[in-house]
């Protein structure tokens, strides 16, 4: 730093369609705090270079995104323990001329559920986890880590799902995909991580057989009450939307490059939202 205010920004190729500008901007305006984040459209052969840069015009972190999230992981000097079982980083640290870097997905998904469903008790059975993408992987390491006994993981590829399982310390038991509907009803947490159900996208089509105190979520927020969501509700299971899971991942790296930590109100959703 050279005395001039914090800089952050989401690093990113293409990076214009970013919620993340908004998020941390809205944060900055509520605290009065010193500091702008901006976006970063960095081509993937510039991102070494580029985070050899950053720091040294005043930035003293960034979030990654989509294609650099593998990458910044190996370019890190210092790699969180959960970033390191992920595989990939959504937050760098820029300190002392080191980069740390973390991912923050698994503590933003568990957050959204506690602020929005604080009965949800992790314990309470097996969780079904639909996908096996870099959401996934991160999502199941949190859900193992919060003492959810046992994972069942269903993927349209399921060579990706015995992958995901294989490389991950958590009790997972790989279903075909054919078979999420009859293995719903074991399930006291069912979490989407596909994009089946967002705008554009077929629905996913699974008949839920959970009880009615099961958690159903999804982390497509585009729509907000996916059919997935809709169904759960209306058979009396606790729905949780996706965009909750995108608003409390960005908390940690705020409050490690502004030092306040944020909080995640309807006011920011609805600005999001709109
Ligand atoms: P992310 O890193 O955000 O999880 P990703 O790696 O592209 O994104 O993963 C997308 C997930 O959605 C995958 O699990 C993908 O299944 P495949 O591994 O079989 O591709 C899943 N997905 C996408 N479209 C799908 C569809 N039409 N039917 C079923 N699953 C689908």
């Amino acid at each position: 730093m050279t005395g001039s205010i914090p800089l952050a920004g989401v690093i990113g190729w293409p990076i214009a369609h970013s919620k993340s500008p908004l998020i941390h901007g809205h944060w900055l305006a509520e605290h009065g705090l010193p500091g702008q984040y901006v976006p970063l459209a960095v081509a993937p052969d510039d991102l070494a270079g580029a985070l050899t840069m950053l720091p040294k015009v005043g930035f003293v972190g960034a979030n990654v995104t989509i294609p650099h999230k593998e990458e910044a992981l190996r370019l890190a000097d210092h790699v969180s323990a959960r970033a390191g079982r992920i595989g990939a980083a959504n937050t760098l640290v820029f300190r002392d001329g080191q980069i740390h870097a973390d991912n923050t997905d698994g503590e933003g998904f568990l957050a959204n559920l506690r602020q929005s469903a604080p009965q949800w008790q992790p314990a309470s059975g097996p969780a079904l986890v639909l996908g096996a993408g870099g959401a996934a992987r991160a999502i199941v390491d949190a859900l193992s880590h919060a003492g959810v006994p046992r994972i069942l993981l269903a993927n349209r590829t399921r060579d990706r799902a015995d992958r995901l399982a294989a490389g991950l310390d958590a009790r997972i038991d790989v279903i075909d995909w054919s078979e999420i509907s009859a293995h719903s009803g074991a399930a006291q947490t069912v979490v989407n991580t596909t994009s089946l159900g967002m705008t554009g996208q077929p629905p996913l089509d699974i008949e839920l057989a959970c009880d009615a105190g099961a958690l159903v979520t999804d982390i497509v927020y585009a729509p907000l009450e996916t059919p997935l969501l809709a169904q759960a509700r209306q058979k009396g299971m606790m729905a949780v939307d996706g965009l909750g899971m995108l608003l409390h991942q960005a908390v940690p790296g705020f409050e490690r490059w502004f030092g306040t930590r944020p909080e995640v109100t309807q006011a920011l959703r609805d600005k999001v939202l709109k």
